[in-house]
């Protein structure tokens, strides 16, 4: 070694049923979405909808907002069944397109079809879930379709909810189980609940673990005027872009991801992070978090059955197979690769919005433009992301000492 529940929907349905089904346009009930600042109620920390102008989606080529989601009407009013009609040949258009997958093509329909309208950001990463009040209670029907649209487009933003702590963490139990995040600080009486931190490199949460989270929803409640955006990466698309046999040779590999050496004095690190003074069973709770793990590059994410590599700057510090130089060169080209312009989205957030993103298929970043400014609010992370190997073989062992000796 040399170091340095969802439910599937059939995949053989007709992209003209597909059609079809998407210009039905959408049931449920329609609420307003402006995708301008929310109104704040001081009272409950909940953000009031449809406080701003009506049918305002932000300035032209705001990043991360697309045009057309702002609604001034009802259903049968003559703007939103004309604006449905444009929604669909949109969309007819998109989903027509050359190599799209019938799968996500169908997931998206069966979410149109049971009320949920999904406006995508780009073609394969990103999309705006309307029509879902996340309060809930959350019908069986909407969790899939809002999971289909999450493997579908990998992250996906409900905008000004404005939801408190306990109703995102209602919300967020509908995806999963709660992710016990020992590097993070929790919300006081929430478990599942931890306070937002930016991390201004892209990255998935915490690729070190054997069982790193599989999503994670965040809300932001106070945001800058400009800048503190969050950008994403599609993991997807980056990695059906590499030809045949580079993916193949990848497949092969094994990653060796490390965040820190846990035996580093992670006492004054951690207790700032954590907010408290670390006791030592918290500090051997964080040593044990900290311990670097070796994944597949390659993974399979069961729900579709795709493969995409999982990897990143950061974390991502040497390939087990081959030589140092070898494996530099190799993840410093996938590094480029991974992050260009055409795989990644900027979101640019206003008070209140909420993204629910599959860290097993994104990177994601948040940009350090904003100073002293604030920008806070809550995240949710749901378990279960350990990498599932494309080619077999057993996911998540420990780096041995000497092996991460030769990291760094
Ligand atoms: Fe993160």
């Amino acid at each position: 070694m040399v170091i340095r529940g969802y439910e599937s929907t059939c995949d053989d349905v007709a992209p003209s049923s597909v059609v079809r089904a998407l210009s039905h346009g959408t049931g449920g009930t329609r609420r307003a979405s402006t995708g301008r600042p929310a109104a704040r109620d001081g009272t409950t920390g909940r953000t009031r909808r449809g406080d701003g102008p009506d049918g305002g989606d932000g300035p032209d080529g705001e990043p991360g907002r697309t045009a057309g989601t702002g609604q001034t009407g009802g259903p049968g009013q003559t703007g939103a069944a004309a604006d449905r009609r444009r929604r669909a040949t949109v969309a007819q258009k998109q989903f027509l397109s050359p190599g799209e997958n019938v799968a996500e093509v169908t997931r998206r329909a069966v979410a149109v079809e049971r009320g949920v309208s999904i406006q995508p950001l780009t073609p394969r990463l990103g999309a705006v879930v309307e029509e879902v009040d996340a309060r809930g209670p959350l019908p069986d029907s909407t969790v899939t379709a809002v999971l289909g649209a999450l493997m579908a487009y990998k992250v996906v933003f409900f905008t000004a909810q404005g939801l408190t702590v306990g109703e995102q963490e209602a919300f967020a139990a509908h995806f999963g189980t709660p992710f016990d995040d020992p590097l993070t600080r929790k919300v006081d009486g929430h478990p599942g609940m931890t306070t937002v931190t930016r991390v201004d490199h892209f990255h998935s949460d915490h690729m070190h673990m054997a069982d790193p989270p599989k999503f994670s929803m965040l809300q932001l409640n106070v945001v800058p005027e400009v800048g503190g955006d969050t950008m994403f990466a599609d993991l997807v698309a980056s990695y059906e872009a590499l030809s045949e046999p580079m993916r193949d040779f990848l497949e092969g590999l094994t990653g060796v991801y490390v965040s820190r050496d846990p035996s580093e004095d992670v006492a004054a690190r951690y207790g700032r992070f954590l907010g408290r003074d670390l006791s030592e069973d918290d500090l051997a709770e964080v040593r044990q978090a900290l311990v670097p793990h070796e994944h597949p590059l390659v993974r399979v994410i069961p729900e579709t059955g795709r493969k995409n590599y999982w990897l990143c700057r950061r974390f991502t510090r040497a390939v087990k197979e081959l030589s140092p130089s070898e494996g530099d060169a190799l993840l410093s080209f996938l590094f480029a690769h991974q992050l260009r312009p055409e795989f990644v989205l900027r979101w640019r957030w206003r008070p209140g919005d909420l993204a629910f993103w599959d860290h097993r298929t994104t990177l994601h970043a948040g940009i350090a433009d904003y100073g002293e400014r604030e920008r806070h609010g809550q995240r949710a992370s749901i378990a279960g992301g350990r990498p599932v190997p494309a080619r077999g073989g057993a996911p998540g062992a420990a780096v041995p000492r000497d092996v991460l000796a030769g990291v760094r």
